[in-house]
């Protein structure tokens, strides 16, 4: 009965995981999505907690003081630490919570392999032969669970700041090395199982693997690592539920692993580069760093604030384009105060959100909810590349290259090919950044010396607050 009630209490929580990531795929259903899915997970661990039951002994779990001692201190530290964080900071915690992912994985490998490694030398039940799949099922969940977790440690500090990027010549021929090195001892492992110390060996390879590849990558490109890494937990979570034989865990795991890898291969489409590209760091990284001075001298016109107030509030339709520098300005209330003011004055206002605008999946999404604007006024790219042709404004607030044409027409430009926000269809395009200095790409924008563009010069926020004073005197 006790077991029935387990497995029903399993399907429960894998049904609403299944259900919970469709609804994030959406900003509206998503808050609800991830309060189902918490709903399935606590109700799977409080099921094993009180139900489990060892087929073998018949035995319940017993450890309550572990577990409930475990329980509560986690539930306090997360509680607190998702209350305190500032939405630009959400990608570090992302990252130190995936990381906490993976050493659970790797720690469950370590303890498993531990009692196996005892059953083989008291030499009763178990042989060499029947134990093979589950010591390769260890060996994955070991090198699988570190590399997360030393990856995600290392992309968190590199992320609050802390860790600089390190990089040599042949990192990338050593890093291969290291992790060849990891499988093969792992391949041995599984064939002579009574080894134990390479079991050891093999964790502090995959940690070293997992710091050294992490290393060289240009800060800007963590969320993408970040992605794959969490892609990673999701396998290592699934090796553990294939040990324990617990489909819950091995679902939530290959769930966790297949939307980290689509969520990698999305980010990577959308800024039109390959995985190999973002992890050997070509690009945003020295290119960046080379590219200063790029676009100081392209020609253009600038445009005053009273200017620019008046052409906006004449205009039936303005689309707001939010960048990174609408994050890096923290420019979003007063974003929110423009749209409003020029709803009240009759203009439709909508905002045009590319995929990768910004630093971190939905980025923009996150911060302009933070400021209460409404869901329904943002339009994905491809929407929103229908709609420019019948707009009189666009307001680009700290954002480049999602709105550079040169992803369209230079084929030899390192973004070609990346799909961006066509803003150019539009009658007028307002552009604000603070210089002509380049965005992420380190690449010069043409849009911004087209006839119909112009440069609105200034941090976003102050620009903003100015424009609300201009307008509200029209
Ligand atoms: P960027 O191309 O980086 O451009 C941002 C612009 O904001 C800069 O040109 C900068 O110009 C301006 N800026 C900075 N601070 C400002 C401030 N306080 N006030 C006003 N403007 C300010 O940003 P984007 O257009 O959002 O494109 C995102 C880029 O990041 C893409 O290349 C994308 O591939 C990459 N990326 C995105 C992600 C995700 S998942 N979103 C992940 C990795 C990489 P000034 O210095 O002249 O002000």
């Amino acid at each position: 009965m006790g077991l029935n009630l387990l497995i029903i209490c399993y399907l429960f929580g894998s049904v609403t995981f299944i259900l919970g990531l469709k609804m994030l795929s959406n900003p509206v259903s998503a808050r609800r999505g991830n309060l189902i899915a918490a709903t399935g997970m606590f109700v799977a661990i409080v099921g094993t907690i009180f139900l489990y039951r060892n087929t073998e002994t018949g035995e319940h779990l017993h450890n309550y003081t572990w577990i409930f001692g475990g329980l509560i201190i986690g539930a306090i530290i997360g509680t607190m630490a998702a209350r305190k964080v500032k939405m630009t900071a959400m990608p570090e915690m992302v990252s130190l919570f995936n990381g906490m992912g993976g050493a659970c994985a790797a720690l469950i490998s370590l303890v498993e392999f531990n009692h196996l490694s005892k059953e083989l030398l008291a030499g009763d039940t178990i042989t060499f032969e029947n134990i093979r799949t589950t010591v390769l099922i260890i060996v994955l969940g070991l090198i699988i669970g570190s590399v997360s977790f030393a990856g995600s440690m290392i992309a968190w500090g590199k992320l609050n700041g802390k860790v600089k990027d390190f990089s040599f010549p042949g990192q990338n021929i050593l890093n291969l090395l290291l992790l060849a090195v990891a499988l093969a001892l792992g391949a041995y492992l599984v064939m002579y199982p009574t080894h134990t110390f390479l079991l050891y060996v093999i964790l502090a390879l995959a940690l070293s693997y997992g710091v050294m590849f992490v290393m060289p990558i240009g800060g800007a490109d963590m969320p993408v690592v970040i992605s794959l890494l969490n892609s990673f937990t999701g396998v290592a979570a699934a090796c553990g539920g294939f040990l324990y034989d617990n489909k819950v865990m091995l679902t939530g795991g290959i769930l966790v692993g297949a939307a980290g890898t689509l969520l990698t291969i999305l980010m990577c489409k959308a800024m039109n580069r390959s995985l190999k590209n973002v992890l050997i760091g070509s690009f945003g990284g020295n290119a960046k760093n080379a590219a200063t001075g790029v676009g100081e001298h392209v020609a253009y016109k600038e445009i005053s604030l009273s200017d620019a107030a008046m052409v906006m509030s004449y205009a039936n339709k303005v689309m707001i384009v939010p960048g990174y520098g609408l994050a890096v300005a923290q420019a979003q209330h007063a974003c929110h105060e423009l749209e409003k003011l020029l709803i009240e004055k009759g203009v439709e206002v909508k905002y045009a959100i590319h995929p990768v605008a910004g630093r971190m999946p939905g980025h923009m999404n996150v911060l302009l909810a933070e400021a209460d604007v409404s869901y329904e006024k943002l339009e994905e790219m491809e929407q929103a590349n229908d709609e420019f042709k019948a707009t009189d404004v666009v307001l680009i607030l700290g954002a480049n290259d999602v709105v550079n044409p040169a992803a369209k027409n230079d084929p030899a430009s390192p973004i070609y090919g990346m799909p961006i926000l066509e803003v150019e269809l539009a009658k007028t395009v307002i552009v604000n950044k603070r210089s002509m200095k380049p965005g992420y790409a380190g690449i010069e924008n043409e849009l911004f010396s087209q006839p119909k563009t112009s440069m609105l010069f200034g941090d976003a926020k102050k620009v903003l607050q100015d424009l609300l004073i201009e307008i509200k005197k029209v």
